[in-house]
């Protein structure tokens, strides 16, 4: 009876940590830049696919603008990790720096679609992948 109350009382608590760290993650202005970026490469691959290659390298310029915005923001986990002071300072420049890494394969990728440089594309939405992988691996709460 008590263990059956114990895993109802952690069932609960797993459950309303997850929908407050949710929430909180959700308002926040990082959260809404990469939501954004998400819509904004899913009308880059449409332009692409389509073959107009112009149109896809306005969708990139809004991305790079997207990230610039993102990097002077603070990602949730650094106040869920309640960081201050030289950990904080350590930890944004790092996820700075990733997000500096990311821009410059956007810009890279602008350049490949004005050359219509379908080789480089490809090979740059592969290193896309990879910075998103890197971004949120490191520097994304569980939200
Ligand atoms: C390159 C393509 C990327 C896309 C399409 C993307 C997309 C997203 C989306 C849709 C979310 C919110 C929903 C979720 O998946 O949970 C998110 C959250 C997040 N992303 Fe990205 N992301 C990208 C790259 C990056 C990079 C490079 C970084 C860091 C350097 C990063 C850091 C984060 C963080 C920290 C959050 C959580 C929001 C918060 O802490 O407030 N993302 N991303």
């Amino acid at each position: 009876m008590y263990k059956r109350l114990f895993i109802g009382a952690l069932a609960t608590l797993a459950f309303s940590t997850n929908v407050l760290a949710h929430g909180a993650c959700e308002g926040r202005p990082l959260h809404h830049d990469m939501e954004n970026i998400k819509t904004e490469l899913k009308g880059m691959a449409s332009s692409l696919k389509s073959g107009d290659n112009k149109q896809a390298a306005k969708k990139v310029e809004q991305v790079i603008a997207l990230f610039k915005d993102a990097r002077s923001q603070t990602p949730y986990l650094f106040v869920e990790k309640k960081l201050s002071g030289d950990a904080l300072a350590k930890e944004t420049a790092e996820y700075q720096s990733v997000i500096d890494d990311t821009i410059q394969v956007f810009s890279s990728l602008e350049t490949a679609l004005e050359n219509n440089d379908s080789a480089k594309i490809k090979t740059l939405m592969g290193e896309i992948g990879k910075q998103k992988h890197i971004g949120h691996s490191t520097f994304k709460a569980d939200c």
